[in-house]
């Protein structure tokens, strides 16, 4: 222990200090400042932590508090507060470029950092200073604009009252900051990690490190005697069926006497500090007996391999779904091109940067029976809360969604709140799950790999006669919701484009790898890759304009998809001659490029994205309030998309009410009535479209009675509060032997153009400039269009170029290839906005569109560059070194 002095926002304070202490613990745990977040293990790769010492923006998880003596520290919370905001605070919640938050109080004060140092920063000098800081929603365009914003606003050339939109600005259309925005800038929003609850016990969770093994036996009585040790949780303790069931029944809360995939949980230790946790954890002994790997699909389809879930009667094999419309052999006989070709996406990790906590805590109220608490990362907190109900046999139970540090589809299914809420009931105290994350990329599940051979056919005219594909999609160890993935690639099968002819099969196979489940996009974005590369081997080999081909087999309205459904409305023309004049220039600049080294390629790929998906349904209510107010209460998840403003936006246009008139209450089981996940872009569709027709239903009532508030709307002798809901119109499954049958009534498209650099020494692959078409109807809130859009082209690129999770050997945000300030790129976003039929007020959803075109317009840029193809994601250097025929490194 060592005595040191230092001042933290201008508060001195004498510590004794432990000589490994880190300054982030010091401040979050001793002063509380819960602004400094922690997301890398405290490997100085994600920058959350940062705060300013001595006038440095330095990584508080790699400073030793012994070594701060005299220093003089600043967080975000010393910057300002929601009362009083920052300049630079301003800039963030202005920019738009806070969406889940967990980057942004390290990104500002890193910010904070510079403009100190240099009043007037270039882009690259903004990134250079942002180096460290890492970000998964914003693809940093909107952070550069925050810096340049903050530059303006403290030289003083603008102000922050110049730029607030006026309260009575038209709520449609206008981008008001987020509900959220300022608590996140400020470092006071709480997410799971921040929840302090005293007496809480700590948790360590012993998982497999090894793919597929028999558990012969478990020795905790080491465990058990080390000191803090409350006790271990067992497969045995849980009172419930123990089986976490999102679809199907196959995944354990803790294994019984197998695990089938790396980072299967076995137990876990409760003890009261976590260092104690994990020290007593480190003393279990078990006994594995290794079982044959199934470690690809091929494998696990092999005539004599070992069946994965044979005791829950599911084959390896698990499902399997053929789409045939037309007589795609006999087009392809008659075609004047064909092409095929195998092209194989990768296991990628969705990447949020917050750990996957949860926390759980008792209320007492009802003594017999008490209610369980569990505060988590739930995008479907009332599905998620059945599940751990029915696992765990506690039918007393509430979910609360905390604030939650990014998404992207992680989160559709239960982790670590199943062995959190477990623990809670057998030790009776409250407890908190808060995992490395190490340990959250071993619990999570992630984007299926798809293996996918494809052909594709046209007339000597250009016209898209047959496509032909099959998939081979390797589910993982456990089921999830894998067969919505696969058949939602199918429903997207040809992409924009009217194909005649189509001939697919999806095969979703159970292997000892990560479990797949949603990833952004889920299934399109891995059809879309194999679609889009095909379309673009065609264009060459029929000597055509890529453009030209793409433009020529548009669908059109009256037409139908893959599934045989009919569309009434096909924007994709439109996007595609707002993109010509882009594609134009782009060709022309690559082609007056020098080609040395350094090789310039364009690549354009097309996307229309279903929402939601057939059967989808949603309720919300609203309830008018004592001011004449409204309340919302609706089950709708915003980890960052930015569903608050959604939500209170078209409340206040229907309602014509100012925006701090309507409130919110999204966040709880108690509150709301469930309403399906914040997942597949459907949030804004369904959860609004039922909002929408709840506050018509209330304005109705208002009018019949001339009511103004509350009591007057029941004096009159009408409710305060209005159930709403929305259907879609399509429901059931694909027809087993045709895959014909239902579609999505609602699509997203987007046109996107991404300008490249190849070095050819190197391998590396550089984006120059990203380019986007889309249309989403009608746009509530533009900032937050683009936000999503930028976000997932950084996402897609991420996806094409680097980005691979591979099982026990990922274990960091390095190894893992996370995109930086380094990589990010200039994106251009084109919007045009088509009013939706049975859209919310004109609008439909947007979150996961562009990823879905990025890849193969990666790819497609790369082989307009380098002239080949990369046919398995992703493009890293030494697969382009090696189609260049180089050597690799
Ligand atoms: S927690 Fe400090 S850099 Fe990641
Ligand atoms: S806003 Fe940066 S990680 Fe979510």
């Amino acid at each position: 222990m060592q005595k040191i002095v230092l001042r933290v926002n201008g508060h001195q304070h004498e510590v004794l200090a432990d000589k490994d202490e880190v300054l982030l613990d010091f401040l979050r745990q001793e002063l509380d400042l819960i602004g400094a977040k922690q997301s890398c293990d405290r490997k100085g790769q994600c920058g959350a932590c940062t705060v300013i010492v001595n006038g440095k923006a330095v990584r508080s998880c790699l400073q030793k508090v012994s070594k701060l003596d005299g220093a003089e520290v600043m967080t975000v919370e010393g910057l300002g507060t929601p009362e009083n905001p920052h300049l630079i605070q301003h800039a963030f919640v202005l920019s738009g470029a806070i969406q889940c938050g967990f980057c942004t109080p390290g990104m500002i004060m890193a910010s904070k950092a510079l403009l100190d140092v240099n009043p007037d920063p270039s882009d690259d000098q903004i990134k250079q200073a942002l180096k460290h800081n890492l970000c998964r929603c914003t693809g940093y365009v909107k952070i550069i604009e925050a810096v340049r914003l903050a530059a303006k606003f403290l030289r003083g050339e603008q102000s922050p009252d110049e730029l607030y939109p006026a309260d009575d600005a038209p709520k449609m259309g206008t981008s008001f900051p987020r509900p959220t925005a300022l608590a996140k800038a400020c470092g006071t929003a709480r997410f799971t990690v921040d929840y302090k609850i005293p007496g809480a016990l700590e948790l360590a969770v012993v998982r497999s490190e090894v793919p597929h093994a028999l558990i012969k036996s478990i020795d905790t009585s080491g465990a058990e005697a080390m000191p803090g040790v409350a006790g271990v949780l067992l497969a045995s303790d849980i009172q419930g069926t123990n089986r976490l069931k999102y679809m199907v029944v196959d995944r354990p809360v803790l294994c019984t006497d197998r695990v089938r995939q790396i980072g299967d949980a076995i137990l876990a230790v409760a003890a009261r500090t976590k260092a104690e946790a994990e020290a007593a954890a480190r003393k279990v002994k078990i006994e594995l007996e290794p079982l044959p790997v199934l470690s690809s699909p091929e494998e696990a389809l092999a005539e004599d391999a070992l069946q994965l879930h044979e005791e829950h009667g599911r084959p390896n094999l698990c499902f399997c779904q053929p789409m045939i419309k037309g007589d795609a052999e006999a087009a392809l006989a008659g075609a004047a091109a064909v092409v095929q070709a195998r092209l194989d996406t990768q296991l990628v990790h969705q990447a949020p940067l917050e750990p996957e906590a949860t926390v759980a805590y008792w209320d007492y109220e009802d003594k017999e029976y008490p209610r369980l608490v569990v505060v988590g990362r739930s995008i479907n907190i009332h599905h998620h809360m059945h599940m751990l109900q029915e696992a765990l046999d506690w039918e007393n139970m509430t979910y609360e969604e905390a604030f939650v540090g990014g998404q992207f589809g992680i989160k559709i299914d239960v982790v670590s709140e199943g062995v959190c809420a477990a623990a809670a009931i057998k030790f009776n105290q409250p407890v908190r799950y808060i995992p490395s994350l190490r340990e959250s990329m071993l619990m999570t599940p992630k984007r299926h790999p798809f293996r996918m051979d494809v052909k594709i056919a046209a007339d000597a005219e250009g016209k898209l006669s047959a496509f032909f594909n099959d998939m081979l999609v390797d589910n993982g160890a456990y089921h999830s919701m894998g067969h919505v993935v696969a058949t939602r690639a199918l429903h997207m099968l040809a992409g924009s484009y009217h194909i005649p002819n189509l001939q697919a099969e999806a095969r979703l196979v159970y292997t000892n790898n990560p479990w797949g489940a949603a990833a952004r996009g889920a299934g399109a974005p891995q059809a879309n890759f194999a679609l889009e590369v095909a379309v673009e081997m065609l264009a060459h080999e029929l000597g055509m304009d890529p453009f030209e081909l793409r433009l020529k087999n548009l669908l059109q309205p009256g037409q139908s998809k893959s599934s045989g459904r009919t569309v009434s409305q096909w924007p994709m023309p439109g996007l595609m001659e707002a993109m010509r004049p882009h594609y134009q220039r782009a060709k022309k600049e690559a082609a007056e490029a020098k080609q040395g080294r350094l090789r310039r390629g364009v690549g354009l790929a097309n996307g229309s994205f279903g929402i939601g998906g057939p059967g989808d349904q949603a309720v919300a209510a609203c309830e008018l309030d004592a001011d004449g107010g409204v309340s919302v209460y609706a089950a709708a998840a915003d980890p960052g998309e930015g569903n608050d403003s959604m939500l209170s936006q078209l409340t206040a246009e229907v309602m014509g009410l100012p925006l701090d008139k309507v409130r919110l209450h999204t966040r709880s089981t108690d509150l709301t009535a469930a309403s399906g996940p914040a997942a597949g872009s459907r949030v804004t569709y369904m959860i609004g479209g039922a909002l929408v027709d709840a506050l018509e239903q209330l304005k109705e009532a208002m009018a019949e009675t001339g009511a103004k508030n509350a009591s007057e709307l029941e004096a009159a002798g009408r409710p305060a509060r209005y159930l709403g809901g929305k259907k879609m119109s399509d429901a059931g499954p694909l027809d087993p032997e045709t895959g014909q049958g239902p579609g999505f009534e609602s699509q997203v498209h987007a046109v996107q153009l991404c300008e490249l650099e190849v070095d050819t020494e190197t391998g590396e692959v550089g984006i120059l400039k990203m380019t986007t078409a889309v249309d989403a109807g009608l746009v509530i809130h533009p900032q937050n269009l683009t936000g999503q859009v930028e976000g997932g082209a950084d996402m897609g690129a991420g996806m094409a170029l680097r980005e691979e999770y591979i099982a026990g050997q990922t274990k960091d945000w390095r190894g893992f290839k996370f995109p930086t300030p380094a990589t990010s790129f200039p994106h251009e976003v084109i919007i045009l906005q088509t009013p939706r039929v049975n859209g919310t007020l004109g609008c439909t959803g947007v979150g996961e569109m562009c990823l879905v075109p990025t890849p193969p317009a990666v790819i497609n840029g790369i082989k307009d560059a380098i002239g080949a193809f990369i046919r398995d994601l992703p493009a890293t250097p030494d697969k382009v070194l090696a189609a260049l025929g180089k050597p690799q490194g």
